[in-house]
């Protein structure tokens, strides 16, 4: 038996108890004829305590040898301490060294595993595992356990059966690009990894389980930001004869469940639905954190016709206002205007108007605007005296994207957004369709299995860009957690589907032939949801961002640093793969 007990577990109730204790040396402290080493494992610390005159010399010379992160098990008497460190559940004991010995010596680690530590990100992610061996890291993977438990719990017991699909497919729509694995067993054939299982279960409805879980691996080629990683999880879900409000309930139910659960927090109104148009007209996007207002007024009507270009020019013309903010400096409006302008937004610059404490106005554009124009515009937007109102122009779309980035970070800046505080909320009633004007077609917003509501089907022939679609994301604090739809069910409606989104009859049958001939079976029908694990995971433990909850993630490059992937392969592989590799620029 390599130990009795854990680093974590030996208390007061302890002292006079014989242990054997395996872990790492976190610190080995020598003073004046008393050594004392902290030995570490998952479950915490033990300080381990050795007087060098009443110590066997054989003990003494193993202890001196003994560096940090070497691996040891000790054996010894639990005896009261000293002084006790209030700050660890053991600190009321030590353990006086016995017998010891080094299991296995370590190497000076490249960096000091402590929880604020000194190595850069790319050196603990070359050395993860010793990276994990940190407090901050560990308590996030352990996180993630709880949630995956807990999320399990939730939904085995609203009968829903966890089903493994398989990696080695054929593309999913999901709108990023495929990640490939060539057949050497089929040469010159490729399977694709899944974006998400989302064709399986549907087949698996098909197949009667009435209602699917896995937490499952995907895979999307796509630019990587804070809360996206090229292979994350998802909690994927879908269910049979249902509709869409039945769906939100379970869901809404597993999301207070794991807030209950997880983070000991209580739940107990609906998560509002707010409509896709509402989202975008208030908040200038489809994922609105509703913390806190701050919220978007069109303003075009109300400031055209004043001989002032820019905006007599613009698409759109929205403001926010900052509440009590015409104290602000000079510097600090050229601040926000530079912010603007940055490439990501692209705004020419910023308008600004001051409603002073005393009812007053000064604006950047005095020269087209008087008082009683202000006094109209700030009664739109609700504006008190003491704001600042901030006015971006241009193409409605760029504008609206420029406010809700302008509005985030000012939400940042104030502390308007505490990780502490959680806003969930379902948005609804996407559009079915998206025109790319750049390919000249329409894409699925969501993706070509989506319903669309009935009363808008009709709107294929007139107005596709109308139709609105049986989907749903769930949104919490400006993150999009998870999102889904109900399912077409009726093959002619999925044809007609695929038609508008410019597939022919042949290239739809090539590509989801299985699925459209599943359909002839007897459908039933269905829908489903897919939340993000990772992005669900770093809310709840407060990080922005997803990698500090993945064991071994990649970087921004999709790298993974420590194995050095992805890599070249052999000539030999090549060859048996019958693939010859470009000189790429
Ligand atoms: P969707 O594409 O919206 O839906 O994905 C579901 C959720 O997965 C998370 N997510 C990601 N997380 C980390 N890194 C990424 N690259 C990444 N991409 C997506 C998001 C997102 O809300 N099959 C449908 C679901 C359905 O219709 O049932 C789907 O995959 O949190």
């Amino acid at each position: 038996m390599y130990r009795t007990h854990t680093c974590g577990e030996l208390r007061k109730e302890n002292i006079g108890q014989k242990t054997t204790l395996c872990g790492w040396v976190q610190l080995k402290r020598d003073k004046g004829g008393m050594i004392w080493i902290d030995l570490r494992d998952r479950y915490g610390i033990t300080q381990l305590a050795a007087e060098e005159v009443k110590t066997d010399k054989k003990i003494i010379e193993i202890i001196d040898k003994i560096g940090r992160e070497h691996v040891i098990q000790v054996t010894g008497e639990v005896i009261e301490r000293y002084s006790k460190n209030d700050k660890i559940p053991t600190g009321d004991i030590e353990i006086k060294i016995e017998d010891i010995k080094i299991l296995s010596e370590s190497e000076t680690p490249p960096f000091t595993i402590i929880d604020n530590t000194d190595g850069g990100d790319e050196l603990r992610m070359k050395y993860r595992y010793l990276d994990i061996r940190r407090n901050p890291v560990k308590n996030a993977l352990m996180l993630r356990h709880r949630v995956a438990q807990e999320v399990r719990k939730y939904l085995d017991a609203q009968n829903f059966v966890e089903v493994e699909t398989p990696v080695l497919i054929k593309s999913t729509p999901e709108g990023a690009r495929d990640f490939v694995v060539p057949s050497r067993m089929n040469p010159g054939e490729f399977y694709a990894l899944p974006q998400s299982p989302q064709t399986f279960k549907q087949l698996l409805m098909i197949a009667g389980m009435d209602r699917y879980f896995q937490i499952v691996k995907c895979f999307r080629d796509e630019d990587l930001r804070a809360d996206r990683q090229p292979e994350f999880t998802q909690i994927d879900c879908e269910m049979s004869f249902v509709e869409q409000n039945d769906i939100l309930a379970t869901f809404e139910g597993m999301t207070k469940f794991l807030f209950k659960t997880v983070k000991g927090l209580d739940i107990n109104y609906d998560f509002p639905h707010m409509p896709y148009s509402e989202a975008m007209e208030k908040y200038g996007n489809d994922k609105p954190d509703i913390r806190f207002g701050m919220t978007i007024t069109d303003i075009t009507e109300n400031v055209q016709g004043k001989d002032f270009v820019v905006f007599d020019s613009a698409d759109y013309i929205g403001g926010i206002c900052l509440e009590n903010g015409s104290e602000y400096s000079r510097k600090q409006i050229d601040e926000l205007t530079e912010f603007v302008k940055i490439p990501q937004i692209g705004a020419k610059g910023l308008v600004y108007c001051k409603y002073n404490v005393d009812g007053s106005f000064k604006s950047s554009v005095d020269k087209f605007y008087n008082e009683s124009d202000w006094a109209i515009i700030a009664e739109k937007m609700n504006a008190q005296k003491g704001d600042l109102i901030l006015i971006l122009a241009g193409e409605k779309e760029r504008t609206l994207h420029g406010l809700s980035e302008l509005r985030l970070k000012l939400g940042n800046e104030l502390g308007l957004r505490p990780k502490d505080t959680f806003a969930p909320l379902w948005v609804v009633e996407f559009p079915l369709l998206e025109f790319d004007s750049e390919s000249g077609r329409y894409h699925a917003k969501h993706h070509p299995f989506t319903a669309p509501f009935d009363e808008d089907i009709h709107l294929f022939e007139t107005d596709p860009s109308k139709i609105r679609a049986k989907a749903y994301d769930l949104v919490i604090n400006g993150v999009e957690i998870g999102g889904g739809s109900i399912r077409i069910f009726d093959k002619d409606l999925q044809a007609l589907m695929f038609k508008n989104l410019g597939f022919s009859k042949e290239e739809a049958e090539a590509q989801f032939g299985f699925l459209m001939n599943a359909f002839k079976f007897g459908a039933p029908p269905h829908g489903g949801i897919a939340l993000g694990f990772d992005r669900l995971v770093s809310l709840f433990g407060g990080s922005d961002s997803i990698r500090d909850y993945i064991a071994f993630p990649k970087n921004n490059a999709g790298r993974d640093v420590m194995i050095e992937s992805p890599s070249q392969i052999s000539q030999a592989q090549l060859d048996e793969l019958g693939l010859i590799v470009k000189e790429v620029e």
